[in-house]
């Protein structure tokens, strides 16, 4: 499986940064190929439906937002944050098959979260906790792209990144990256990957951050289907016992990269790079965005020019590499939750 070509539905996906959803104003998003409309109710907790009205099939994002409910701006059914159509205007009876689908969200560390599966379901799981973006002691600005590509190449790029020597050189690698070997461990419900570079040159940003002279550099990737990344990166003067969990002298960011299909060609991608280190500089704040920002777009030149190739040319030769172990991991644990997905379903 180069792309996937049905998504895992039994999970939290990201649908929005929690300030894209305000009082009083329906956001039309495309989750998973399907259009949904979010809004707030009137006691700000985040509601999505089927952003179409079951009557003549508006869009309920044109809609008006009426304390718990939404009104479609056509004829003015209105619906409940259930779905339930609960008034059509000079009409006593409201048909019960007068519904649309209504999804659970919920709202954590900043992000509005979608299940888009059967809504039992999510009572049983919360979204992966992002301790970072929660925790004042932490700085970081919300991030957000928009990709012409499907979600399993993003998946690959972020869990191989030899790709940092030859993609990232101006900016998070250096030619020392591709050449250490990773190391992969599954935990609970994810793959975990660990790299280190000992006494190496800082990355540009780790020296725009203050690293002088050789460092031990590490990259703690986690990653959780179906699209989140939680990075641990930082890096010591070398020799100071950072393999050793000695963190001292030197710094560390957090990184979430979360991707959401938009489409089976198109995929949003929500993120932040969090530091615990000189707070309250607002300049080196927007300067770690501006990079990061650059990074990522540096990533998207290659993935959607990637995408291009397999879209437009016919198949050709995929040959594997031992840089791919992380990737393939993932796609084993794509696999077994579609899989589980199916079961669901049939039971
Ligand atoms: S289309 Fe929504 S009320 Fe008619
Ligand atoms: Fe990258």
């Amino acid at each position: 499986m180069l792309e996937q070509t049905e998504f895992i539905r039994n999970a939290w996906y990201v649908a929005a940064w929690d300030h894209e959803l305000q009082a009083g104003k329906p956001l039309a998003r495309t989750l998973l190929g399907e259009h949904v409309v979010l809004y707030r109710d009137s006691a700000g907790k985040p509601v999505a439906l089927e952003d179409r009205c079951c009557h003549r099939a508006a869009p309920l994002s044109l809609g008006r937002v009426e304390g718990d409910c939404i009104r479609c701006m056509y004829h003015g059914l209105k619906f409940d944050a259930n779905g339930r159509c609960v008034e059509i205007p000079a009409q006593a009876h409201v048909p019960p098959q007068a519904v649309v689908r209504a999804f659970e969200v919920c709202e954590q560390d900043h992000f509005v979260w979608i299940w888009m599966g059967e809504r039992e379901g999510a009572h049983a799981s919360r979204p992966p906790a992002i301790p970072w973006q929660s925790d004042a002691g932490w700085r970081w600005k919300p991030g957000y792209m928009h990709y012409r590509a499907n979600i399993q190449l993003i998946t690959d790029n972020l869990l191989d990144l030899s790709h940092l020597s030859y993609v990232h050189l101006a900016t998070l690698g250096t030619p020392q990256t591709a050449q250490t070997q990773p190391e992969y461990r599954e935990i609970e419900g994810g793959v975990e990957i660990t790299r280190w570079d000992i006494g190496s040159a800082p990355t540009p940003l780790h020296a725009k951050a203050g690293m002088r002279g050789m460092v031990d550099r590490w990259l703690v990737f986690r990653w959780y289907p179906p699209g989140t990344f939680l990075l641990d990166a930082g890096s010591c003067p070398t020799g100071t016992g950072a393999p050793q969990g000695v963190r001292q002298d030197g710094i560390q960011f957090r990184n979430t990269s979360i991707q959401t299909p938009e489409t089976a060609h198109t995929t949003h991608y929500f993120w932040t790079h969090a530091r615990d280190f000189r707070l309250d500089d607002a300049a080196l704040t927007d300067e770690i965005q501006a990079q990061m920002a650059a990074a990522f777009e540096e990533d998207r030149v290659v993935i959607e020019a990637q995408q291009e190739v397999l879209r437009t040319r016919a198949p050709g030769p995929i040959v594997g590499i031992a840089a791919d172990a992380g990737p393939r991991m993932a796609r084993r644990l794509i696999e077994l939750r579609l899989a589980q997905d199916s079961a669901a379903e049939f039971a």
